[in-house]
């Protein structure tokens, strides 16, 4: 029984380590993984395939960066050569990547069944690729599996059978779960900053939101940089952003109390994380992650699909409009009381439930009728 994995971007590395070690303890389940290649830096990549003990991918297509419409049709072409060659029984997709889409869609044309991992998520803003990505993809799947109530409100609005749905909590909370000791064991990186805990603010950004708005991201970059005269601030910056502060001459004027640094490798991140007084955002992933580690986060967006988080109390909605504002969301946080600890996001088994439901899946397919293929010339 084979499952064909798609990913391609860091976020679906982590969220993939959770889900491949369950496979693999599934003696009936040859997990095949592809990468598409949409990122491709060692500090996008490579590390977390060390980090992560993922073993590495059967595929890399190699695909890179590029508009949406010519990054998701390269993947789309290669990913279908490839899923004809592997004919597997279900191919598994993670997220709202454009991967994520074109994995999906390349196995629903060729009629090989589609799992979702973070399934009936939704900020209900079409303006947000994620958005666009997440909708197609779950429309697209016979399995989804979704991380949380609402997201299976969500799906039940669609219209998406019952059947199809499974609530298995988030993969994300796993791969935390599992990879906190060694964070702890390994990393060096409040050393090497020089930081003590709880007297630092993390901040990630690069949603295209925030980076292609140049209004956006300079309000981000000041309010972050009048911060950093108050506490510590490490910016472990993405590629996407560092290209376009870069462009603007941005980085230069940047106070050198604002620490702009490499992206991370996952332990490092982690550390980071749990020992932060704050960590401000537009990271999906991060925000949760927040929430895990029990560190205020303020969301540097409008919208947020993980909207659990901010009735707990551990995260606001900032949208980057002016420096007024979101210097107030940051004082506030600051100064803010504990949230709840209310356990949002399932028991750290995502991985397991989703190959034990995977396993019933296939064991349950039905030998499919025998149709004559009939040849008819170009
Ligand atoms: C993608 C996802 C986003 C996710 C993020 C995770 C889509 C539409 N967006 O955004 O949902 O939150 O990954 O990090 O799929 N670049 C490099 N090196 C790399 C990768 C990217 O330099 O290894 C630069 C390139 O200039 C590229 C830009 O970053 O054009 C954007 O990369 P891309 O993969 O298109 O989107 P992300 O912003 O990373
Ligand atoms: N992350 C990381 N190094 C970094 C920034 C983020 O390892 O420098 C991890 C982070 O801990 C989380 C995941 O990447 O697990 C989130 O990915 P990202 O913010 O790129 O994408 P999103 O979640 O917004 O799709």
């Amino acid at each position: 029984m084979r499952v064909v994995t798609i990913v391609g971007a860091r976020p679906q590395f982590i969220k993939a380590a959770a889900v491949s070690r369950a496979l693999e303890a599934v003696p009936e389940i040859t997990e095949v993984m592809i990468h598409t290649g949409q990122h491709y830096d060692s500090a996008m990549s490579d590390v977390f395939f060390q980090e992560l003990g993922l073993r590495l991918p059967a595929y890399n297509l190699g695909v890179g960066s590029g508009a949406h419409g010519m990054q998701t049709g390269r993947m789309l072409e290669q990913i279908e050569k490839v899923l004809q060659k592997e004919e597997p029984d279900y191919v598994l997709v993670y997220g709202d990547t454009n991967s994520t889409l074109a994995g999906a869609l390349a196995a629903a044309k060729l009629h090989i069944p589609v799992a979702h991992v973070e399934a009936g998520l939704r900020s209900f803003d079409r303006q947000m690729p994620e958005e666009l990505n997440r909708v197609v993809t779950d429309h697209l799947s016979a399995i989804l599996f979704a991380p949380t109530n609402a997201a299976i409100e969500n799906l039940r609005k669609e219209g998406i059978p019952e059947l199809a749905i499974f609530q298995v909590g988030d993969v994300m909370y796993d791969a935390l779960r599992y990879f906190r000791t060694k964070a702890q064991e390994r990393s060096r990186i409040l050393s090497t900053l020089d930081f003590e805990a709880g007297r630092y603010i993390v901040a990630t950004i690069h949603r295209a939101e925030n980076t292609d708005d140049t209004s956006r991201l300079e309000t981000i970059v000041q309010a972050l940089a009048l911060l950093s005269a108050e506490i510590s601030v490490v910016l472990p910056l993405h590629p996407r952003t560092r290209k376009i502060l870069a462009c603007g001459n941005l980085i230069e004027e940047l106070p050198t109390s604002m620490r702009v640094i490499e992206p991370l490798g996952y332990l490092d991140m982690l550390m980071l994380e749990a020992n932060a007084r704050m960590i401000t955002t537009d990271s999906g992933g991060v925000q949760k992650e927040a929430f895990f580690n029990g560190v205020p986060c303020v969301t540097l967006r409008d919208s947020t699909e993980w909207i659990e988080l901010l009735d707990s109390g551990w995260n606001v909605l900032a949208p980057p409009t002016d420096v007024g504002s979101l210097m107030t969301a940051f004082r506030q946080a600051l100064e803010s009381t504990p949230g709840s600890d209310a356990n949002l996001y399932g028991n750290g088994d995502a991985g397991h439930r989703i190959a034990e439901i995977l396993l019933r899946k296939i064991n349950q397919v039905q030998e499919p009728e025998m149709h004559t293929a009939v040849t008819c010339p170009e």
